[in-house]
């Protein structure tokens, strides 16, 4: 009787959540809402309870009640504004060719919801699921997922010749050790949802593990075309984890052409970057997360390593859907995109003032993730950068080895390239005099660098000599 009053008096509130986990109804798995509850709930409303099924125990019904935390309305296209794409619906591209983009119902949400109460959830990125286009908390597929660190970094500040603050925030702590982990378990549940179980991506490498991982926790069968140049660990790990993976002699945006080529045959639903609307969903959460870690102020400047963009547009997606809330105000952090010089499209077309970026030949790079020579959101990144003060820059990739050496050992943080190389653009912006002392400064580091071919300075010792001790300092 007790849990019933309070349970009413929680939900006149909306803090369903809170009074869960303060009644030790909150499941450790987070995201996953579904809560047995002894107590007669026949009569409640609630727009975010989605489903009860009872049963009666002794005197008292006993309901099993699911959650439904999704405010999403419809999709939007991104260039023409076309409202005309329903939530719960099977999407590719506008029909402009050009990414949607979720919207939500942002008053009813702004009505009900405490960002504190949200922030305080467990569940990593899914404790934004009001947010979020995921309608039955039942597809929510999870594999741990948690809120990644921000690294205080300022011996590399100093080593980068910054004197202000340096926060390296480290998305290889995520389930399979990057970013993508955000986007795809937001899409592949999405898929789930949709009733899709055949998918198909092109990838760099770190999207397909953490497609094969997200798929094959739901029985979904994958197909993932990676450049031949991917390193190795992520083809490998990919095909550990349940998802079939083929090595083509091109691009990332060939491998593209053969998931659109197949889309018939084979019967596969497209997860390109942007060609679907829920990976950027999920990526978006970066941005939300960061938000509530710099108590709702946001730095000065973020550093990104961008190829096809996702982060770059769900980050800015996310700061406005967070100032429609009245979660943090109208101040935005300047926006750094980093490429780097194999492989720079975007800067070439932001140098260039152009809306649009033209295919980038011969691309290469060490810092794989980055190696995108054309983006469907290309112009999405470039409004981004402008719009926000900040600038799409290339790295040198020559100096990128050094840097990233030196990084991983003044912090004991294992960086990916692509992270290195949003560092050394921080270094040149410091040089350059585009960043100043007074800013506060993020970077991304998108994954964690095991997964890379790192360089091997270890020493050898040859138990047939006499031990030289001398030698070892
Ligand atoms: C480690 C890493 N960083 C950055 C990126 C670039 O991400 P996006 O294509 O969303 O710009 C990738 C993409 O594969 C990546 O794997």
């Amino acid at each position: 009787m007790l849990y019933l009053i309070k349970f009413y008096k929680w939900l006149l509130t909306g803090k369903v959540d809170s009074f869960l986990r303060k009644a030790n109804l909150w499941g450790d798995n987070g995201g996953n809402i579904s809560y047995p509850l002894y107590c007669d709930l026949q009569h409640l409303r609630l727009s975010n309870i989605q489903s009860f099924t009872g049963s009666i125990v002794g005197q008292k019904i006993r309901k099993e009640i699911v959650v439904t935390k999704s405010y999403i309305t419809h999709l939007e296209c991104s260039i023409t504004g076309s409202t005309a794409y329903a939530a719960g619906a099977v999407h590719g591209l506008s029909g402009a060719g050009r990414p949607l983009m979720a919207r939500y119902d942002l008053d009813a949400l702004k009505k009900v919801a405490d960002r504190d109460e949200v922030w305080e959830r467990p569940g990593g990125f899914w404790k934004w699921r009001e947010l979020l286009p995921v309608q039955n908390s039942e597809n929510v597929i999870q594999l741990g997922e948690q809120s990644t660190p921000m690294m205080s970094c300022q011996k590399t500040a100093a080593y980068l010749g910054h004197e202000g603050e340096l926060v390296v925030k480290d998305e290889g702590r995520l389930p399979t050790a990057s970013f993508k982990a955000r986007g795809l378990g937001v899409a592949v549940s999405m898929a789930k949802e949709l009733g899709l179980n055949r998918l198909a991506m092109p990838t760099n490498g770190n999207a397909g593990s953490a497609l094969a991982a997200y798929a094959s926790k739901a029985d979904m069968e994958t197909f993932i075309f990676c450049p031949d140049e991917t390193p190795l660990i992520n083809v490998t790990e990919t095909t550990l984890q349940g998802g079939k993976i083929w090595r083509v002699n091109g691009m990332i945006d060939d491998c593209g052409k053969i998931v659109a080529a197949g889309k018939e045959t084979m019967g596969w639903f497209d997860l390109s970057t942007l060609k679907e609307p829920y990976r950027l969903e999920g990526k978006k959460t970066l941005g939300l997360e960061l938000a509530a870690q710099y108590g709702w102020q946001l730095p000065d400047v973020i550093f990104f390593p961008t190829g096809g963009g996702t982060a770059v547009v769900g980050m800015w997606k996310a700061f406005d859907e967070l100032e429609a809330l009245g979660w943090i105000g109208p101040k935005r952090p300047k926006m750094i995109v980093v490429q780097s010089s194999g492989c720079a499209p975007l800067a070439r077309a932001y140098d260039a003032g152009e809306k649009h970026a033209t295919r980038w030949e011969n691309a290469s790079t060490l810092a794989s993730g980055i190696r995108v020579p054309q983006a469907v959101g290309d112009f999405l990144v470039l409004d981004i950068a402008r719009q926000s003060g900040g600038r799409v820059v290339a790295v040198d990739d020559n100096e990128l080895m050094e840097l990233w050496s030196d990084a991983c050992r003044l912090e004991g943080m294992l960086l990916c390239p692509e992270g290195a190389a949003a560092l050394l653009a921080l270094k040149n912006g410091v040089s350059e005099g585009w960043i100043t002392a007074d800013e506060r400064v993020l970077v991304v580091n998108s994954g964690n660098g095991l997964k890379y071919d790192m360089p091997d300075t270890a020493g050898a010792i040859d138990l047939s000599k006499p031990l030289d001790f001398a030698s070892f300092v």
